[in-house]
């Protein structure tokens, strides 16, 4: 499955669009396609400060807009430059619930010129379903993405 999508998410990235249509393209494409992606977005560090504001994402709405560096799973990310994978987000104590649908978690961080600028969350309301090929599948997209930012 990621196999076939990568050369999807490239030709995105190489299509003639905005920067956020392009990612909005690439959030509803890995929605569409990956059963256990529920919600997927994108947040970026907001200016100097330090906090991550929600970009592009496909899914419900969520009240999280704004996340404080440290709080959460996004934020604890925007700290830690690692990738954070959550199989139960109840078994969490610093994470900042969207939706009572969701069991899982995955963020990976966004790297522009080796500085953590942002990052891609996946939702799931699948228990512990992320295994290193979702991993390494997403930071494929955010070394794509990094490409167009
Ligand atoms: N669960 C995240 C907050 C963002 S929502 O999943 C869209 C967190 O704990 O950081």
């Amino acid at each position: 499955m990621f196999n076939a999508l990568r050369p999807q998410v490239s030709s995105i990235i190489d299509s003639n669009q905005t920067p956020d249509a392009k990612m909005l393209a690439i959030c509803e494409l890995l929605k569409a396609e990956v059963p256990h992606y529920d919600w997927v977005g994108f947040y970026f560090k907001n200016g100097e400060k330090r906090e991550l504001k929600l970009g592009q994402y496909a899914g419900a709405p969520t009240d999280h807009t704004i996340i404080p560096f440290g709080k959460g799973i996004c934020g604890q990310v925007a700290e830690s430059n690692e990738n954070f994978v959550v199989p139960d987000v109840q078994a969490q104590d610093n994470y900042i619930a969207c939706s009572i649908t969701v069991k899982s978690e995955i963020v990976v961080p966004l790297f522009l010129n080796g500085e953590n600028i942002g990052q891609i969350d996946i939702d799931s309301n699948t228990s512990d379903p992320f295994t290193k090929a979702d991993e390494a599948f997403l930071e494929f997209v955010n070394f794509e993405v990094a490409k167009i930012l």
